[in-house]
């Protein structure tokens, strides 16, 4: 397999692409998206979101230390790259996405009525790297749409119609190939001891 030699770049794709909404001191809402993010921690929850210190919602995060990820779906394609590239500067991203706030539960921020899932963060530590500042936080609250929850209690975030991001352009998933463990696990008379995965985180 012949391979090419590219320099060294951001080459870590498809992504999730997330709306993080924040409140300044004054109150006032914004929403950036962002795609440089992940999940860095089981247990205590933390993920993480790096920003660069330029655009407008870096002094809320910086002063607030409070936001929420929104994940995005096909519905909220428009309003992610909208958010993307427009500034709360001199955009009221809110309003002309036609998005509806819904109070977070523990942190000073709303999270987006549209989004499937929202995860309520509060900022532990800002690693300055260059050009983005990484926020490792704790997520302290989740949200999700009731619509999504089986009988049996299990989230069906593949029926909101999640998207990626890959190399500038949007995704919506595919089909389904297989579930955690299904490399090992024996399709007929599964015993007890045999077939079993280990929980992957
Ligand atoms: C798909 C996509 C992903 C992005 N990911 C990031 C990111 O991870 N970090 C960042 O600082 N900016 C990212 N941006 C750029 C900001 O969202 C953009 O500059 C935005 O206008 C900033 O808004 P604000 O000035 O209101 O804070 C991304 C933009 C798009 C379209």
């Amino acid at each position: 397999m012949a391979k090419l030699d590219f320099k060294p770049g951001n080459m870590l794709f498809p992504l999730p692409a997330v709306l993080v909404s924040v409140r300044d001191r004054q109150g006032n809402d914004n929403l950036i998206t962002i795609a440089w993010t992940g999940t860095v921690c089981t247990n205590p929850p933390m993920l993480y979101i790096s920003v660069r210190p330029e655009r407008h919602s870096y002094q809320a995060l910086v002063d607030t230390g409070e936001f929420v990820v929104n994940l995005t779906t096909r519905e909220l394609a428009k309003a992610t790259d909208y958010c993307g590239v427009r500034s709360g500067r001199d955009h009221d991203k809110w309003a002309e996405m036609g998005l509806t706030k819904a109070e977070a539960v523990k942190v000073n921020a709303a999270s987006i009525a549209e989004s499937p899932v929202n995860i309520e963060c509060r900022v532990r530590e800002e690693l300055p790297l260059g050009s983005h500042h990484m926020f490792i936080a704790d997520v302290v609250h989740v949200t999700v749409d009731e619509d999504y929850m089986d009988e049996k209690g299990s989230f069906h975030l593949e029926k909101a119609g999640p998207i990626a991001y890959s190399h500038g352009t949007y995704f919506e998933l595919g089909k389904a190939i297989g579930t955690f463990g299904y490399s090992v696990r024996k399709k007929k008379k599964r015993t007890k001891k045999a077939g079993k995965a280990r929980n992957h985180s």
